[in-house]
């Protein structure tokens, strides 16, 4: 997730101050990196750096671009360490068209090799990079810059909100987008883009949405939108936006964390995209090893749970999974050169986590990482990471961060397996097909379901403790819904493998006492209706996420929340998750909380 801004302002206007200012609005998107282009007459003008947006501007004072017409970018690094070569806006071989791109283009490979046969030079490790390139290639054609354009676009394949300027055309932006935001704002004679309306929401209240599939020519004769397709005219009116600024940047959210709960759909797509490259390198590592831990803290220990398990059953690998801040007791004796040590961490800077890839480290252990912040310390640290393309998130409690480890971990367990030979081809195959419904599941439990999570919360208010309890895979599942309502609502809450509950927990159940049943119908399900009934025949409220149609369950529960279509058990957790995270949400918000700040934690844990 990057933060895009471009202007077209009136002649003898300067473009630099706005797009400067837009940038503060949407570096919630992103601020690995940061980068200006102005176009004045011939005359292209670039700064760009690593580093926040006010360090860039202090270097290099980036109001002082000439020109009228512009572009910004505030990078969340994916492809590419966030350092000046891949920080955008990334230019053609003869610095003529500057392109900055939010998304991730799957074939740059095969695009960037085509052009570097041709002659073409890259400068940075984006995928980004062939966009400039392969516009220039095409002008050289002979095609104007629209087709040029256009036609790029239509090789790409991901995800992309792309914007281009270029002294071919110096009063003029290009843009296009394709599963990425992009929306464009309507001054007085005056046009701009950006990835929300943050972006412009100071200079216009009049946008127009650009549709998956779409590009739009901006220039002083106003906004012009086109199919990518077949370049055929699209008429859209254009609408009042009334957010304020701040909920602009919630995107009409009330906080950070509903939205990033409403993100997921599109962050596991993200997440489901990387190349299949890096995913052969960890397995090799890990078959490789003769001991794997996973170590993570918190939510990412959750994670690890969930991919310990698929890495048992997809692949026969034992990894052992270590709360980061007990490695040093608990394993690190066991650590030797041929260890290999998982280590998960959205934000890449958990003390407790460094510290344990650090010792691990110095025992010789090979550290692959998951993580969500290129160019933090854990990567840094690590033999090989994969990125988990979650975009930043905001809110403390994690959410998106979460389904897209799990994910990750996933495609990691199944590439483990597949090369191991433990497990068919073809379960492989189906498991990884489900992988891709999840996004859509997901979606339908947030147009659906929201209503009833949040009367479930509200019958929850009066709760002096909650419990959560699953088997087998969603026993991780059951941890992650308990730590995010104890996080967010700061009532004491409980988690339990569902058949241990019996050996000890079942005492605290009285009348009207509220336990949440992860239970989808997968091997577990049998078991799992016998601890319901243990639960139920003691007068526990039972409030169960279910998959449609269990009528079994349902006629035990109190309450149930029905997930749409049957998954195969380790692809539960990601789509089950969801109604936790909204419970949590809701019963924050009902009891005056701020979800986005919940008292005594920091987003980021940088102590012992
Ligand atoms: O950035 P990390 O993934 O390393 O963070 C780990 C935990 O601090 C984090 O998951 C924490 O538990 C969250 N607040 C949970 O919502």
């Amino acid at each position: 997730m990057c933060g895009i801004f471009g202007c077209v302002l009136h002649d003898g206007s300067q473009a630099a101050p706005l797009i400067h200012a837009a940038l503060k609005r949407l570096e919630y998107r992103g601020y690995d990196s940061v980068g200006e282009v102005t176009i004045d007459g011939d005359k292209l003008t670039v700064k760009k750096d690593s580093g926040r947006l006010e360090e860039v501007h202090a270097k290099y004072d980036l109001d002082d671009l000439p020109g009228p017409v512009g572009v910004g970018h505030t990078r969340w690094a994916t492809h590419g360490r966030p350092v000046y070569e891949n920080s955008h806006p990334l230019v053609d071989c003869k610095s003529r068209i500057a392109v900055v791109h939010n998304g991730i283009i799957q074939n740059y490979l095969d695009i960037k090799r085509e052009l570097e046969s041709k002659g073409h030079h890259f400068q940075s490790r984006t995928d980004t990079e062939v966009v400039p390139h392969l516009v220039e290639d095409y002008l050289t054609q002979g095609m104007s810059l629209e087709e040029a354009f256009r036609k790029t676009v239509n090789r790409l394949e991901g995800a992309y909100a792309i914007v281009l300027t270029s002294t071919e055309q110096p009063k003029t932006i290009l843009c296009a987008r394709q599963e990425s935001p992009l929306v464009l704002g309507i001054g007085e004679g005056e046009y701009y883009c950006g990835s929300d309306f943050a972006a412009f929401l100071p200079l216009t209240r009049k946008a127009v949405l650009l549709d998956e599939g779409e590009m739009a020519v901006l220039n002083p004769n106003g906004a012009r939108i086109l199919k990518l397709k077949n370049a055929a005219p699209v008429k859209r009116d254009p609408i009042t936006i009334t957010w304020d600024p701040e909920s602009a940047k919630k995107q009409g959210f009330k906080h950070f964390m509903l939205k990033e709960i409403h993100e997921q759909a599109q962050s596991l797509r993200d997440a489901l995209r990387t190349e299949q490259l890096y995913y052969d390198q960890f397995a090799k590592k890990i078959i490789e090893a003769d001991k794997m831990f996973i170590v993570a803290c918190g939510t990412s220990y959750h994670a690890g749970l969930v991919g310990s398990l698929a890495l048992a059953k997809l692949a026969g690998i034992n990894a052992r999974v270590v709360v980061a801040s007990e490695f040093s007791e608990e394993a690190l004796d066991l650590v030797g050169p041929k260890s290999v040590i998982l280590a998960i961490s959205q934000s890449g800077e958990t003390m407790d986590t460094l510290n344990a890839v650090r010792d691990a480290r110095a025992k010789g252990a090979t550290i692959l990482s998951v993580l969500n912040v290129l160019g933090s310390t854990l990567m840094r640290l690590s033999t090989v990471y994969i990125d988990q393309n979650a975009g930043p998130e905001i809110g403390v409690a994690s959410t998106k961060a979460f389904t897209s480890q799990i994910a990750v971990l996933l495609r990691l367990a199944s590439t483990v397996g597949r090369r191991k030979g433990e497990v068919s081809a073809k379960e492989i195959t189906e498991l990884e097909a489900e992988l891709h419904r999840v996004p859509a599941l997901i979606q339908t439990i947030l147009n659906t379901k929201i209503d009833e999570i949040r009367r479930i919360a509200e019958e929850c208010d009066a709760a002096s403790s909650i419990c959560f309890l699953g088997r087998g895979v969603n026993v991780p599942t059951a941890l992650e819904g308990r730590l995010k309502l104890l996080e967010l609502s700061y009532v004491p809450a409980i988690a339990y493998p569902a058949g241990e509950s019996k050996h000890g927990f079942i005492a605290l159940i009285e009348e009207g006492f509220p336990v949440i049943f992860v239970a989808p119908k997968d091997e577990t399900h049998k078991r799992i209706i016998g601890n319901i009934m243990e639960m139920k025949a003691r007068g526990a409220r039972v409030i169960s996420i279910i998959e449609e149609g269990d009528e079994e369950i349902r006629n035990l529960s109190d309450r149930v929340v029905e997930i749409g279509e049957s998954l195969p058990s380790l692809v539960t957790p990601l789509v089950y998750v969801v109604p936790m995270q909204l419970l949590a949400y809701y019963l924050s918000v009902i009891k005056g909380h701020d979800p986005d700040y919940p008292r005594n934690l920091a987003k980021s844990v940088t102590v012992e």
